[in-house]
């Protein structure tokens, strides 16, 4: 089943494989990949995946994380273009795949260098401050549609197959999507607070050639009580009445892929990464948190069958991840199966996998020690397998 092809509007997809986005931090200064970048890609061209979806790319300066996050221009666009038809040659010469390239297209809001805020959280806050000169205007916001379709048509003469309009993760429209407390066109009602993602969605939309897919990673619920998260109660237990209003309203506009995510890393990192191992004590067992993740795919699945589900949080299972994939695409839950933190811990796995050699021993520990670099402001990737991250780990453990 994981091997096999799968059509999405115009495009066919190898196989049920997706490597997830995972933000190194290591683009050059200008938002072109860097050799640490090309190299994290080139080994995702070799992986075999049907899919490769790229990591959060700006669509504007002031909205990036850090001053090495990747983002496409009209001034670096060579750059990218080389690097995909670099990644198209090897996986046709080594895989005898066509690889889907989707490119996640982002504003980082509040975890912008300057934060950018939707409303004042008193949460989020505990952990970053901020103060009222932080939140966004609706004049600032009315802005974002005519740079995520420009960011889309970008990706089209890079050569991406698609573009992702991303609400996940506490970034900016995951925070809009919560803003019941902010005044004016984009807070208050549900659809006040979804009014910018649509947007962009349906001008992204007008930007792309009909082959091209529309594609959304969208945290279902943040796991964070009302008024402060979207999906969820005051008791902080799931609600999806919101959340499935708002697929409705994707799947309209033409969403064709939703890849599936829940929580906020930066404030309940258990329920978007189940861990193993590391210093962090998660409130839930791991196994709540996979649950949780089947439940919600199981439900979107079942209530708009047409839409293209990626299931996330897979790495925890080790050594079972195949068996476990395999067992969640027989039974209906997603329809392709997505790997974050494996892919950077051991890049073949799949494709040792088709050949009967997956190694237990290089399967990713789910300690996030890649999320430590990252929030240590260091560039990111596996802090135990690869041995440039490691010596950053031992680095910033010192
Ligand atoms: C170092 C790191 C970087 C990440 N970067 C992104 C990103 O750019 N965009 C995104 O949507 N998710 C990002 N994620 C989340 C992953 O895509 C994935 O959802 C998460 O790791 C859970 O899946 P897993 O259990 O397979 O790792 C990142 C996670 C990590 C650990
Ligand atoms: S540091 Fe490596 S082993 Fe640990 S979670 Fe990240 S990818 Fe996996």
């Amino acid at each position: 089943m994981i091997d096999a092809s799968i059509q999405v509007g115009k495009k066919k997809i190898a196989n049920r494989v997706v490597l997830q986005p995972m933000e190194g931090c290591d683009c050059n200064m200008d938002g072109s990949p860097s050799g640490l970048t090309i190299d994290k890609y080139l080994k995702a061209a070799r992986s075999g995946a049907g899919v490769v979806w790229f990591e959060a790319n700006a669509v504007c300066a002031e909205g990036r994380t850090n001053p090495r996050q990747m983002m496409l221009t009209k001034d670096n666009l060579s750059q990218f273009q080389a690097l995909l038809r670099q990644m198209r040659e090897i996986a046709s010469n080594e895989c005898g795949i066509s690889p889907i390239f989707i490119l996640q297209l982002t504003h980082s809001g509040r975890q912008s260098m300057t934060p950018m805020i939707a409303y004042r959280h008193p949460l989020y806050e505990e952990k970053r401050p901020a103060t009222d000169a932080n939140i966004v205007t609706d004049e600032y916001l009315d802005t974002l549609p005519k740079k995520y379709a420009e960011a889309a048509r970008l990706s089209m003469a890079a050569g991406f197959d698609g573009v992702d309009v991303k609400s996940c993760h506490g970034y900016l429209f995951q925070e809009l999507l919560s803003a019941f407390t902010r005044e004016g066109r984009y807070g208050g009602s549900l659809e006040n607070r979804a009014r910018l993602y649509l947007d962009c969605v349906r001008e992204v939309k007008k930007a792309l050639p009909a082959d091209a897919l529309l594609t959304t990673r969208l945290s279902v619920s943040d796991m964070v009580p009302k008024p402060y998260g979207f999906g969820t109660t005051e008791d902080n237990a799931l609600d999806l009445t919101e959340p499935d209003m708002l697929i409705e309203r994707l799947a309209k506009e033409g969403i064709q892929i939703l890849n599936v995510t829940v929580g906020n890393p930066y404030y309940n990192p258990h329920v978007n990464r189940p861990y193993r191992k590391g210093g962090y004590i998660a409130p839930e067992s791991p196994k709540a948190g996979l649950e949780r993740f089947e439940y919600i795919e199981g439900h979107i699945k079942e209530k708009f069958p047409n839409l293209t589900v990626v299931g996330s949080g897979l790495s925890y299972y080790r050594n079972d991840l195949m068996e476990q994939s395999e067992r969640q695409l027989c039974e209906g839950i997603c329809d392709m199966v997505g790997y974050g933190r494996m892919w950077l811990a051991y890049p073949t796995f799949y494709r040792d996998h088709l050949n009967g050699a997956l190694d237990p021993k290089k399967c990713c520990l789910t300690c996030s020690k890649c999320t430590e670099l990252m929030r240590a402001k260091q560039v990111s990737g596996c802090a135990v397998f690869n041995e440039y991250y490691r010596d950053l780990y031992k680095e910033i453990q010192k």
